[in-house]
């Protein structure tokens, strides 16, 4: 059997980013981690390590800092790069669009320079559903118009168009070995490591809803607000595809392998979209959560949250086709996996480091 890649894993510490460790290891790969620990804790990280029993190598980096990159290429023969590292709260973007722009688009503009002066162009980027724009229909294919309504998924959207652009002076400048990038397009990312010990830790009030539905059951917060019930679906609240992270994550792994295969072509930016293609409405996460954990969950009917859409969930099809990956898991997997990490670690990583 070949060796296996090192993989460099920016983000690595984050919630998505530690269940990717956690696969990248036990499927053989080495691991490379750097994050700048602004929104996680390296007890993920030794978490993980005590999950798979391997060891991975970790900088304390901040993706805006060239040197510190040009120093993990010198100092590992990276093979790929997964780029998780970037802030994602929505609400954060709109008040600090500055704040957003530099760390996420600024931060891959100087990834992407060291990676390309280290030669290494295999790049799979976390994107997100969030970049697609109003459609006709709820079901989001790739090739649906884009247009991202906040400055956090505008981030993503102006780091996909880089990428495409980069892909594309390669054809321009025939390069030799040119750019393989995989934009994967993420819609809900739920649930943990069925172990328990790694998981999601928002800082302070969480935005999305099943971080905010398990602090509810586990008493941190009181009530949940939910927020619509007037939408044009079934029950009148709001529909989303949520994906077990570890699906998600596995996904990740799928285009590794797939940048390396003679079926991606020599070269070339592609984009995918990570989701189950079935949506659950929030009152039956609500409910979901309740038959699952036996928690009763308190909850009030509020008014629409200014930007969200009634409905939204994935056309699957291209990532089957293409990367050989669909989702696995269902919905009660999702909501005993978020449950078992919650109360096992009702503080997250609390006060851990
Ligand atoms: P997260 O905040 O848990 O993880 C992101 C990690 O990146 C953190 O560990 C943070 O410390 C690190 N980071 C941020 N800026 C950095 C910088 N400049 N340099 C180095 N490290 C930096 O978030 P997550 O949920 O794991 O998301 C991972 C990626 O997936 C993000 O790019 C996010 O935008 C994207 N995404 C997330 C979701 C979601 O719902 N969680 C959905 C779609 C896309
Ligand atoms: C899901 C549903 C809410 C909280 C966000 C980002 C998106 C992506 C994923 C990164 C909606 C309802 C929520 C609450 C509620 N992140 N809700 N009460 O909005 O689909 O996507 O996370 O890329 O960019 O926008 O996810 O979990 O916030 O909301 O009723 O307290 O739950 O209205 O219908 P969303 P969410």
């Amino acid at each position: 059997m070949m060796p296996k890649k090192k993989i460099l894993v920016t983000g690595g510490a984050g919630y998505i980013g530690s269940h990717a460790c956690v696969e990248l290891l036990q499927a053989g790969y080495d691991i490379v981690v750097a994050d700048n620990l602004s929104n996680s804790k390296t007890e993920s990280l030794a978490r993980v390590q005590q999950i798979t029993g391997k060891n991975l190598k970790f900088y304390q980096a901040d993706i805006r800092d060239k040197a510190a990159l040009d120093e993990i290429f010198d100092q590992n023969p990276i093979d790929t790069v997964i780029h998780f590292a970037g802030l994602k709260a929505v609400g954060e973007s709109c008040s600090k669009p500055h704040l957003y722009y530099h760390n996420n688009v600024y931060g891959t503009l100087v990834l992407t320079e060291a990676m390309q002066a280290a030669g290494v162009k295999r790049l799979v980027f976390s994107s997100s559903a969030t970049v697609y724009g109003e459609s006709d229909t709820p079901q989001y294919a790739e090739d649906f118009p884009l247009g991202a309504i906040n400055p956090y998924g505008r981030s993503k959207a102006m780091i996909e168009d880089i990428l495409r652009d980069l892909s594309a002076a390669d054809h321009i400048n025939q390069d030799p070995s040119p750019w393989k990038i995989a934009l994967l397009r993420y819609f809900n990312p739920i649930g943990a490591h069925a172990s328990g010990l790694i998981g999601e830790d928002p800082n302070g009030i969480p935005n999305n809803l099943m971080p905010y539905i398990s602090q509810v059951a586990v008493g941190k917060l009181a009530q949940l607000s939910v927020f619509g019930n007037d939408y044009p679906t079934p029950d009148g609240t709001g529909i989303r595809d949520y994906i077990h992270v570890v699906d998600l994550v596995k996904g990740h792994i799928k285009a590794i392998e797939t940048l390396d295969s003679d079926a991606f072509g020599p070269g070339g930016c592609k984009a995918y979209n990570l989701g189950t293609g079935r949506g659950y409405s929030v009152l039956e996460m609500i409910q979901a959560f309740e038959r699952v954990t036996g928690k009763a969950i308190n909850y009030q009917i509020v008014g629409r949250r200014a930007g969200d859409l009634a409905e939204c969930f994935a056309n699957p099809k291209r990532a089957l086709q293409e990367l050989g990956w669909q989702a696995e898991k269902n919905l009660d997997d999702m909501v005993a996996d978020t449950w078992n990490w919650q109360s096992k670690n009702p503080q997250g990583y609390g006060s851990l480091m």
